[in-house]
């Protein structure tokens, strides 16, 4: 079973702050920090710029909603040599642009009914990097289509335990030996329908920065 690379026990990370401390200076300090100590350097180099664009944009939701260094850390250490990625919940892609950067043989697809602003993001990366990336404007629930062999399922969309579970249902099939299903936020006390699919599924794995990681059999 995966481990936190960190052995870090449960763990309700600071993914969604307050609207103040993301306009702090003293909290982009820190921010920044934590990117480019824990990041492989050409994330928290997008991360960074990302942030800054969002910044003067005013694109709160990216603030707000977007993984942690933290967290984003753990999830590409889970995501190592895992190379056929499918995000659920895109959001405006910045944990799907880092996903596609920390690895080059590495192709991601990522799924939300809500078509997001996210040109603005991809403009930070090269297009050999965005090329390996694939945007699919529909609810999760639709299922995977012809995407096949997927070795990391990492679910960040509704946070609701029946729409989890129906995920879950769809994107099984498509799911390769041996590959990983991390669902975001689990435990975190807004989100609570995330652990009641993961208690619903029976599932056993790791905890590991809020994030929970199964590997179903
Ligand atoms: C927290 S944001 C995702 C953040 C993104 N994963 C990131 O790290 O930057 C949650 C997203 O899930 C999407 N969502 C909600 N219901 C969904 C569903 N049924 N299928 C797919 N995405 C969904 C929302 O539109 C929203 O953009």
């Amino acid at each position: 079973m995966a481990r936190c690379t960190r052995g870090a026990p449960a763990q309700i990370d600071s993914v969604r702050r307050s609207r103040a401390e993301v306009a702090s200076g003293t909290s982009e300090l820190r921010f920044a920090a934590s990117a480019v100590r824990r990041l492989p350097l050409r994330v928290a180099w997008f991360t960074l710029r990302a942030r800054r664009r969002a910044r003067r944009a005013g694109d709160a939701f990216s603030l707000s909603s977007a993984l942690r260094p933290q967290k984003l850390a753990e999830l590409l250490a889970v995501a190592a040599q895992r190379r056929t990625v499918v995000e659920l919940g895109t959001g405006t892609g910045w944990t799907t642009i880092a996903l596609a950067l920390a690895d080059p043989a590495r192709t991601v697809v990522s799924y939300d009914p809500v078509a997001r602003g996210r040109a603005a993001y991809l403009a930070l990366v090269a297009p050999s990097v965005r090329a390996r990336i694939s945007f699919v404007t529909a609810p999760a629930e639709d299922g995977p289509g012809d995407v096949l062999g997927v070795e990391l399922l990492f679910i960040d969309s509704s946070h609701e335990r029946e729409p989890t579970l129906a995920q879950v249902a769809v994107w099984r099939p498509a799911l390769a030996p041996g590959a990983l299903v991390v669902f975001d936020d689990y435990g975190h006390p807004d989100y609570p329908g995330v652990a009641q699919a993961v208690d619903a599924l029976g599932a056993t794995g790791a905890v590991c920065a809020s994030m929970f990681l199964w590997r179903p059999t």
